[in-house]
């Protein structure tokens, strides 16, 4: 069986996380526990970055001594741990650069190179953006300032190390067109291509000189040198799953998503993949860079400051996690940006959340209550006894899942064409509009007055089937919800470990006994 490999950035800790952040960890857990849930296997590694200048100066700026960056670094990483866990983020492993075993890889790689020649010293004169952590020349640094971020540039002129990416670039090229190594969605893909043809391809600094920065791994070669940061963060996607996974590295690298902002491409489909190759190590089969949550016309961002904090929308205003998943799933398309407000936030989920799914579980099991005392009645009957656009509906929901199913996966694979949350979801919520609708047409109400049981027990079975289904699929991207929604079925094993791929006509045995419970999401009140 494959085994899957799916990494996130490992984030800068000058800061809290923010939305963005959050939003990378559902990703590639939503991925995960699909995975898991189908019996597959998966390895999910997230971290931290903790070296460089902006890390330093943050240290520095929190009022700890220079050479007691540690320290500072071990105050801010519970920050990003317990919004993980908040957040439902379940990786296999958490990678701190900071660690022996990653500083011990970075070293190998480095001393490697230079030992065949891809290394070599220089007079680096040019450009620096701390908050970037960018080397830039003084053709791209145009009027001092950083060309992705528009802060000012450090100017620099010191001796450091070169990495012969040059070398590689034809190479490289060739196998991003042959989709060799899959660099995701295709407007990223031409963006690679097309700086790597419009531009001759400089090669890369990779050290600081100790008198200017010292929080960092040293080079193997020369002591009064550090790594440039994004050498050594970058090797955190080999050191962690040697580290971990050391007697199935091959078999998980050879099935391995990068998931990554678009922040970050050039990071990592140039750098990166030629830093492999140069170590004689296939490149990443996949590199997918989302879009990015914006406020206003500007990026999230932790050092612009104009961040929206998840713990504000945790604690402080409550609102439950899985909306929250929900939203950032369901909002973009996957690789587009999106914009976060609050006021967009409880406009989506009066509507899917609390007027779709919510309501369909809560009027579902009040009837399954009120006309069956609780029991799951059998689906076994004609549907001669509903009337007639009311069996239309029921076929639609009887006889959709399997497609529903079909299409849920193929919008979820890491090897597939096209990897979507906002279309899965709402392929899952069609059949809970349906069905909400199906019950006005149905109206079991006057069937009951009729005496028609027949209808009434065809119509509830229905709703506790599609209620079961839905709690299924539902699971990786709102583990918490469907879990709920799986209880309050009568169900006593975890949804987890339920697998779609294994669903027969019913999920929820005919005599089982539902439990209602509180409302999944009670409306919200609009803010002002
Ligand atoms: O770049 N919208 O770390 P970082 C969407 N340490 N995603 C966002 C976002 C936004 N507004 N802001 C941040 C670094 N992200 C390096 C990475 S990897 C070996 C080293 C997410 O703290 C997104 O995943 O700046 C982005 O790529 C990442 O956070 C950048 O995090
Ligand atoms: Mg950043």
């Amino acid at each position: 069986m494959k085994k899957y490999y799916i990494t996130t950035p490992l984030y800068y800790v000058n800061g809290a996380p923010h939305i963005g952040h959050a939003y990378t960890q559902v990703v590639c857990d939503t991925i995960t526990r699909f995975y898991r849930q189908r019996a597959r296997h998966i390895f999910f590694m997230t971290g931290t970055d903790e070296h460089g200048i902006k890390i330093e100066k943050a240290s520095i700026e929190a009022g700890f001594d220079e050479g007691k960056e540690k320290d500072f670094v071990d105050t801010i990483i519970p920050k990003f741990t317990s919004l993980w866990k908040r957040l439902n983020i379940e990786y296999d492993h958490f990678i701190r650069t900071t660690e022996d075993y990653h500083k011990k890889e970075v070293q190998n790689i480095l001393q490697k190179i230079y030992d065949q020649g891809d290394i070599y010293p220089e007079v680096y004169k040019g450009f620096y953006c701390t908050p970037c952590e960018m080397f830039w020349s003084d053709t791209q640094a145009v009027d001092g300032k950083c060309p992705d971020c528009g802060r000012k540039v450090d100017a620099l002129n010191e001796k450091n190390y070169f990495f012969k990416m040059s070398k590689y670039k034809k190479e490289l090229v060739d196998k991003i067109e042959k989709d060799e190594i899959q660099v995701e969605p295709n407007i990223r893909k031409n963006e690679v291509l097309g700086f790597l043809n419009g531009n001759e391809l400089q090669d890369l600094c990779i050290s600081r000189p100790k008198t200017r920065l010292k929080w960092g791994i040293e080079l193997p070669f020369d002591k009064d040198f550090v790594s440039y940061v994004w050498f050594d963060a970058l090797t955190n996607y080999v050191s962690g799953l040697k580290h971990k996974k050391g007697d199935s590295f091959d078999d998980h690298w050879d099935n391995v998503m990068h998931v990554i902002g678009k922040d970050i491409i050039r990071h990592h489909a140039i750098y990166w993949t030629i830093m492999l190759m140069a170590i004689g190590q296939k490149p990443p089969q996949k590199i997918f860079a989302h879009g990015w949550w914006m406020v206003g016309k500007e990026k999230m961002s932790k050092s612009k400051g104009n961040v929206l904090d998840p713990i504000y929308l945790l604690d402080v205003k409550k609102y439950p996690v899985d909306a929250i998943r929900y939203f950032l799933l369901s909002q973009v398309e996957f690789g587009y940006d999106g914009s976060f407000s609050e006021e967009l936030f409880i406009e989506k989920y009066n509507s899917d959340l609390a007027n779709d799914l919510g309501n369909l579980l809560n009027r579902s099991l009040n009837m399954v209550e009120k006309y069956f005392e609780r029991i799951v009645p059998s689906t076994d009957i004609g549907s001669d006894c509903l009337n007639k656009e009311a069996v239309d509906l029921y076929a639609e929901l009887m006889y959709s899942y399997e497609h529903v199913c079909m299409k849920v996966d193929s919008f979820l694979q890491i090897d597939g064409n096209k990897i979507d949350f906002k279309t899965a979801l709402g392929m899952l919520w069609d059949p809970v509009r349906r069905a909400n609708k199906f019950i006005e047409v149905s109206a079991p109400w006057t069937c009951a007055k009729e005496n028609n049981t027949k209808a009434l027990a065809l119509i509830m079975g229905t709703l506790v089937q599609v209620l079961g289904k839905t709690a299924v699929l539902l699971y990786p991207f709102m583990p918490e919800t469907a879990q709920k929604m799986w209880e309050q079925l009568g169900m006593t094993n975890k949804v987890c470990d339920v697998n779609p791929e294994e669903f027969g006509a019913l999920v929820i045995p005919v005599g089982t006994k539902v439990q209602k419970g509180e409302p999944l999401f009670p409306r919200l009140d609009k803010i002002g």
